[in-house]
């Protein structure tokens, strides 16, 4: 893995040497204080390019073009909110998705598995164990934004979300949010109608260069990324690890992220 992975600056191999503790002690702390924490430079350039080698061609022939009209919630109805409550105001996101059994074998996905990787995401997060999800669609995706494509406003259902950036795009393509909208015993429905009636005045921008490692708490901090500008998409892959094993999309999830229900190669 050392060979995918920057392991010198980032020893995840070995946590409990002092320059472990101390990275996962950085890292909690910027979690705790900005939601977010950032490794530039976690996949080193060869890794970089061989993973994005990879998921071309599928990007190009076999990539699911989504396209949907939402509000923050990603849900039809929420609570008792009447359908023309601000908080409800409807947004157009545009974006390309590869799944990880679509790309079996890449670097992408072995990353993704590597339980050291796993073990570090626990420790800085303060949760006793993370497990990769069981789904073989949502596990690791991989999401390309071409030129006027974004993803909008919204929260995540995962209180974690982990990133790696594999291309930016030249101009916009960039990821804001805003901390803090609403919390677990505060849906703070109002403020959030406030919030997406000028988003502007609020937001922070998180400036990443391909090859970094992110990890942002998106369940309660609203946010996006920005049309991408110019004709190089930014390819960005997306990790969802759980606190307990076994966790699967149904459905309706499948259907509505991925446009198919089945796993490529599942039984009939
Ligand atoms: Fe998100």
């Amino acid at each position: 893995m050392n060979r995918l992975l920057d392991l010198e600056r980032f020893p995840l191999h070995d946590l409990a040497s002092a320059p472990g503790r101390a990275l996962v002690a950085r890292c909690r702390q910027e979690l705790a204080e900005h939601g977010t924490f950032s490794l530039a430079g976690f996949v080193r350039p060869r890794a970089l390019a061989q993973a994005i080698a990879e998921v071309r061609p599928v990007f190009e022939t076999a990539a699911f073009a989504h396209k949907r009209s939402h509000n923050i919630y990603f849900k039809d109805s929420v609570d008792d909110l009447p359908a023309d409550h601000p908080a409800l105001r409807r947004f157009e996101t545009a974006g390309h998705t590869v799944c990880a059994d679509q790309i079996p074998d890449s670097v992408v996905c072995r990353i993704y598995e590597w339980p050291p990787l796993v073990e570090f995401l626990a420790a800085t997060m303060g949760k006793p164990r993370l497990y990769p999800m069981a789904d073989p669609l949502a596990r690791a995706n991989v999401m390309t934004y071409r030129q006027g494509e974004a993803i909008n406003w919204h929260f995540d259902r995962s209180e974690f979300t982990t990133t790696l950036l594999l291309q930016s795009a030249e101009a916009g393509g960039e990821f804001q949010y805003r901390s803090d909208l609403r919390a677990e015993d505060d849906p703070n429905y109002d403020g959030v109608g406030r919030f997406l009636a000028d988003p502007t005045r609020e937001v922070q921008t998180l400036p990443l260069q391909p090859g970094t490692l992110t990890v942002f708490k998106g369940k309660y901090a609203a946010h996006r990324v920005t049309p991408v500008e110019g004709p190089r998409p930014r390819i960005v892959a997306v990790y969802s690890y759980y606190e307990r094993p076994g966790v699967l999309f149904n459905a309706e999830e499948r259907l509505g992220f991925y446009g198919r229900t089945e796993a490529l190669g599942a039984a009939v």
